[in-house]
């Protein structure tokens, strides 16, 4: 059995990226394994929501989540923010983090460059929290996209380094894990890039069947092959990897074989990858409404998982002091 730790941050609806890159991972290890899977609330705020939207936020990312499938009676659910053993392994850790590697990780350039007027501090810490997030179950899988992988590689480091430096075999060093394949990174209808929260190039799990349909027949394709054979580009190539993970592998094949043959008919192929979408999306929609409906199912499962997510991290949190060297009077 596997101890299995995997989080979202509550800044946005779902989509597409999170559902097949991570969550559907985690929905087959789930019964399985020791599992954890939380909502990222303290992340959330390296952007800076307003006060007013937080608990919102926060409240429609638990609500998809378990519309998803993640079944609180087998795996530990639980907000971030309600686990403060969290903070202090993060502070521990954050000693033995050092700027020169946080400065180089990919996601602290892009967000330098994204939001220049915001680089705080949370921000370079940012993989420090995270390695906190999943070391303090000790964790050995955390089912992720391929956007995750360096910060992975970190939390590796991180746990490697406690080792080393304290003489103990304590952190496991956890691997990022798609079921023995590549990490996968789902990309967005616009061409290009990966399908984000707020790049607009995205298909949302609470989308409704009309929004879904608009959407990807919108998304951008080319003027077609011009000869047999001919590799697709990148953008046909992106709905291709889409329609491989929503559509059946004949649909696949038919469209590919099409495009091969320079027969194919865009719009034939996006009308059936929309309707592929839908039939994975409605079931989750339908949930997702009646969660949001229910506020007192969504308080016991927090408080539920809470619980045991605290139960977990300060045995890690008591364990870890006892190893750096506090002691009592
Ligand atoms: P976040 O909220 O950006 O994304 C949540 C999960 O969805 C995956 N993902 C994608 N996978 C494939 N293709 C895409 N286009 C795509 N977009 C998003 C992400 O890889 C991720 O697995 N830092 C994390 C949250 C986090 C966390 C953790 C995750 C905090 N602590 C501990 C795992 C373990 C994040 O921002 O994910």
């Amino acid at each position: 059995m596997e101890t299995v730790v995997s989080g979202i941050r509550s800044t946005g609806k779902l989509h597409l990226g999170n559902y097949f890159g991570a969550i559907s991972n985690f929905l087959k290890m789930q019964r399985e394994n020791d599992c954890y899977f939380f909502i990222a609330d303290y992340h959330a705020l390296t952007t800076h929501p307003h006060p007013d939207d937080l608990h919102g936020n926060i409240k429609q990312v638990l609500a998809e989540y378990l519309a998803c499938g993640i079944d609180p009676e087998v795996a530990t659910v639980f907000i971030q923010s309600d686990v403060p053993e969290v903070s202090e392994l993060y502070l521990l850790l954050n000693m033995i983090a050092y700027v020169g590697e946080l400065e180089r990780t990919a996601s602290f350039k892009d967000k330098i460059r994204l939001q220049p007027q915001n680089v705080n501090a949370g921000l370079l810490t940012y993989p420090v929290l995270m390695a906190a997030d999943i070391i303090i179950h000790k964790a050995n899988k955390v089912p992720v996209g391929k956007d995750q992988e360096q910060h992975l590689e970190m939390t590796r480091h991180i746990a490697r380094r406690f080792n080393t430096m304290y003489g103990v075999n304590y952190f496991p060093e956890p691997d990022a894990y798609n079921f023995g394949k590549q990490l996968l990174k789902i990309p967005g209808l616009d061409g290009s890039g990966k399908m984000g929260k707020s790049e607009g190039n995205g298909v949302f799990l609470s989308d409704t069947p009309k929004e879904i349909r608009q959407k990807v027949m919108r998304a951008v394709t080319d003027a077609g092959p011009t000869s047999p054979g001919e590799e697709p580009g990148e953008a046909v190539k992106n709905l291709f990897l889409l329609m491989s993970v929503v559509s059946e592998p004949e649909t696949l094949k038919f469209f590919k074989e099409k495009h091969a043959s320079c027969e194919i008919r865009y719009g034939d192929m996006k009308k059936q990858l929309a309707e592929d979408i839908i039939t994975v999306t409605d079931p989750i929609r339908a949930r997702i409404n009646e969660l949001l409906a229910d506020n007192g199912y969504l308080a016991k499962v927090v408080a539920q998982g809470a619980e045991k997510a605290r139960a977990s991290a300060s045995k890690t949190v008591r364990e870890v002091r006892e190893i750096i060297g506090y002691k009592p009077f």
